[in-house]
């Protein structure tokens, strides 16, 4: 009997450990999918931002053929186009820099980006920029990309 219980001590130990084990794990193996996740988050804001909305395109200065110079990503550009309605008077003539824009928690711009608005005046900005309705999901991608650009 006594043996037996010996056993089952034993056996209790070693359930423990290995549950402490586990347990032990588990912080590192979810840090390590955090930053995978994280990664793959700012893959699709990249992708996002220069193949499908193209926020690069507005928001970056120009060479001599009109392309965003890579090197200057999202430092602001000017829009080389006019409205083409007369009474159109609300066309910015400049798109700002991103960096300062997106820095902080990004909320704002991720609120502008699902509903078209800007948080600070309660209205769109003008256009051209696009009024986009992105998900909650993407919105956070570029805002993640942008910030992990650290400009
Ligand atoms: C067709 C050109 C164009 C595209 C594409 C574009 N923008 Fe803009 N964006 C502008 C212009 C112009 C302004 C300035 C509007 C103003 O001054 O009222 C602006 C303003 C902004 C602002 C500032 C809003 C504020 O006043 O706080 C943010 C943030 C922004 N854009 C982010 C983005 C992001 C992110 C993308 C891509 C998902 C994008 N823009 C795509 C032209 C563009």
């Amino acid at each position: 009997m006594r043996r037996i219980v010996t056993f089952a001590s034993i056996g209790t130990v070693l359930t423990l450990a290995a549950l402490f084990a586990l347990l032990r794990s588990i912080p590192a193996a979810s840090a390590q999918a955090d930053s995978a996740s994280n990664a793959d988050q700012i893959r699709r804001g990249e992708y996002l931002a220069h193949s499908v909305a193209m926020c690069v395109v507005c928001h970056s200065p120009k060479d001599e053929h009109g392309q965003p110079i890579l090197s200057q990503q999202f430092e602001g550009g000017v829009i080389p186009a006019k409205a083409t309605y007369p009474k159109m008077a609300t066309w910015a003539s400049h798109a700002p820099a991103l960096g300062p824009l997106a820095g902080g928690t990004g909320e704002d711009v991720v609120t502008l980006l699902m509903t078209g608005i800007v948080p600070r005046t309660g209205k769109p900005p003008r256009g051209p920029m696009p009024p986009f309705r992105l998900s909650d999901e993407d919105a956070r991608a570029v805002v993640a990309y942008l910030q992990s650009l650290g400009s």
